[in-house]
């Protein structure tokens, strides 16, 4: 089903999805109703978000959670284990374990801002598996954005079943169950999750009605259920802390369903990117696909932003990401192939960070390849890169300081440049 925060209505079953009213006395066959909410109930009709669930057994059929007792390098707001730091900070790929492990215990945190028992910031995960979940995960902190990076994931969760491959993304609501599993054995990604207002489309204001991501392009999947009545680990992320409970049966066992709030996925090559046709290149926020708003107009919470494929035709431009230091903080990774501000050292799977007011851009390899440049129109089509941008500094885990996947040496890219040579010239102070 085509639409981003569309009104859908599914079943799995003829006849299981009520109609005209959402908890009839007599569900069909018996089903469950169940509202499950991704905003207040009074939010403004246009940001409202709900479904409803006709399901074999209520959500609430499970004993109390106990705490999850396992390593876990899997870190939540406040993000307080190491001191916040104004350096540029780089990371190899993490690599895939040796022994077996699903999504959740492959989580690893590198950052992140905010708090999710404030309604406020994100937490950026790194996440590497070679097991399938025979298990659930649940996650009442955030929705998750899904970044896969090497492998595709198949997610089952309640509202369907659908799969996710490098070069698209997949957003999972807030508390929404669902596992992951690996129909290519070991895959790698990156996971945003967001604290705070839902991800939407931005406005595109002049741009005008169709252009960046077009809604018709996100998917979402069908009704589909299982009916197993076996043991199923639910494992339950809350204010932070991990928590598992153990059910009587499968948890993924909603008949049909209908609402506006679900999962979804984007292919992120129908990115209609929009760029120069003169001179100079556009701020990045023009590559914005989702974004997560603030009360503050224009400052989003997490800017989802990707560096599609796409025509260089600028005349008389320094074509790459110009220098820069940003009010707005930069967690950046790359799907694959190479980014066109860094000639080395930024893998696939790799990431960076550069924080508020950084000073960051090309490195000299880059620059002085750019100044020399014929300009004639030429396309990047060197795979994705990507970028979550948010106005709160992000806070480095213990594990993303101390691992040695971080680069010693990533401030040597930018140490080289010449000195322009000026004239010399008055003083012009008062
Ligand atoms: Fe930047």
């Amino acid at each position: 089903m085509t639409g981003f925060g569309n009104h859908f209505a599914t079943e799995a079953v003829h006849g299981a999805l009520p109609q005209g009213r959402n908890s009839p006395q007599h569900a069909p066959y018996g089903l469950y109703a169940e509202q499950f909410s991704g905003t207040a109930f009074t939010a403004p009709r246009a940001e409202n978000r709900r479904s409803w669930f006709y399901r074999l057994r209520p959500a609430a059929n499970h004993p109390a959670f106990m705490p999850y007792v396992r390593e876990s390098l899997l870190r939540s707001g406040p993000f307080d284990e190491a001191p916040p730091t104004p350096n540029r900070l780089r990371w190899d790929p993490m690599e895939i374990p040796a022994g077996p492990t699903d999504f959740i215990d492959g989580l690893v945190t590198l950052c992140g801002n905010g708090d999710p028992s404030m309604a406020v910031g994100t937490g950026i995960h790194i996440f590497t598996a070679n097991q399938s979940m025979t298990r659930a995960f649940s996650n009442a902190d955030s929705e998750m954005l899904v970044v896969p990076q090497q492998g595709r994931l198949r997610l089952v969760t309640e509202m369907g079943v659908m799969t996710v491959a490098p070069e698209q993304m997949a957003l999972i609501p807030r508390g929404l169950r669902f596992r992951v599993e690996l129909p290519d054995g070991a895959a790698r990604g990156y996971i945003c999750e967001n604290y705070g207002a839902l991800f939407r489309l931005p406005d595109l204001g002049p741009i005008g009605a169709n252009g960046l991501a077009n809604p018709r392009d996100f998917e979402t999947p069908q009704a589909w259920f299982e009916d197993i009545d076996a043991p199923y680990e639910l494992v339950h992320k809350f204010c932070g802390g991990l928590w598992t409970a153990s059910l009587s049966h499968s948890p993924f066992d909603v008949v049909a369903w209908h609402g506006n709030l679900a999962p979804c996925r984007y292919d992120l090559r129908r990115f209609n990117t929009i760029n120069t046709v003169s001179f100079d290149h556009p701020d990045p926020s023009i590559f914005t696909v989702l974004t997560s708003p603030t009360e503050t107009p224009g400052t989003a919470n997490c800017d989802f932003v990707i560096f599609p494929p796409r025509w260089m035709v600028a005349e008389d431009t320094f074509r790459p990401p110009w220098f820069h230091r940003n009010v707005m903080s930069e967690f950046m990774g790359l799907i694959g192939g190479a980014y066109d501000a860094k000639a080395e050292g930024f893998v696939p799977g790799g990431a960076s960070l550069h924080n508020c007011m950084a000073g960051h851009g090309p490195d000299q390899a880059t620059y002085e390849r750019a100044v020399e440049a014929e300009l004639k129109p030429h396309k990047i089509d060197n795979g994705i890169a990507f970028m979550f941008e948010s106005r709160f500094p992000f806070r480095p885990s213990r594990f993303a300081m101390e691992t040695p996947l971080r680069q010693q040496n990533y401030d040597a890219c930018w140490s080289g440049f010449r000195k322009a040579q000026v004239p010399g010239g008055g003083s012009g102070a008062i």
